[in-house]
């Protein structure tokens, strides 16, 4: 898009974009997270403000200044980003989930600091947390709501990505490659759009920036 006018495509509609990694508590200072760092999620709120969008953005953990123009709400654990996402789901036009979300928290965080009992090491008794995609696909505020997800595969990366698509339930999934398989057949391709149409769309290599605009260029293929 370069210097080029941006045009106003997603102008009258609410996103909510979920980014970062959440972190389950363990004990007062400790918890289990992963290394997201949240940049695809703000190169998806600040490409979508630029497209004219009203955008909400929930930030798990991030260390990003907030983008000027979006409604940020800072959130940590996968609970506190469930609930803000439902929140801004409810009047949101186009809902995209960019968080790397902890698939299991422990059962129980710890009241006080874990010490040291020379006794070794006590587990951590883990439980899997709520499948967020799934639920807001399931539960849209609206039917002609879209539900947009994220995951990195390896391995068969196409057929691991469409079979993750028709489990989430949403209507685009965005399928990162990583390791070393070039599976979208050409070396410039980092990404795949796939849609439950058995479409996809490769996004050729290049900043968070334009895979964000990739996607919403799918998005607004499909607005009503
Ligand atoms: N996701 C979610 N809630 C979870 C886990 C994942 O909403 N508890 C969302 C992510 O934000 C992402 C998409 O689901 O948009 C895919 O995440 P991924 O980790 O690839 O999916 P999982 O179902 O956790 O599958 P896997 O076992 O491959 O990690
Ligand atoms: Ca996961």
């Amino acid at each position: 898009r370069g210097s080029a006018a941006v045009v106003r495509d997603l102008a009258g509609l609410r996103v909510a974009i979920s980014a970062g990694g959440t972190r389950e508590a363990i004990d007062p200072v400790r918890f289990i997270g992963n290394h997201s760092s949240g940049r695809q999620g703000y190169a998806l709120a600040a490409t979508a403000l630029a497209r004219g969008a009203e955008v909400t953005l929930v930030a798990a953990n991030t260390a990003l200044p907030d983008p000027a123009g979006v409604r940020t709400v800072p959130v940590r654990s996968t609970a506190e980003l469930a609930e803000a996402m439902r929140a801004a789901a409810r009047d949101a036009d186009v809902v995209v989930m960019a968080a790397a979300v902890a698939d299991f928290r422990p059962v129980a965080a710890a009241a006080s600091k874990i010490k040291k009992t020379g006794a070794g090491p006590a587990p951590i008794e883990l439980t899997e947390n709520p499948d967020i995609l799934a639920e807001l696909s399931a539960s849209r505020a609206k039917p002609e709501q879209l539900v947009v997800g994220f995951a990195a595969e390896t391995d068969d990366v196409l057929a691991n990505g469409r079979a993750k698509l028709a489990r989430k339930g949403c209507d685009l999934l965005v399928v990162n490659q990583v390791g070393d398989g070039r599976a979208f057949g050409t070396p410039d391709n980092e990404a795949v759009v796939l849609a439950p149409d058995g479409s996809s769309v490769p996004v050729p290599h290049g900043s968070k920036e334009s895979v964000a605009d990739a996607v919403w260029d799918a998005v607004a293929a499909r607005l009503p």
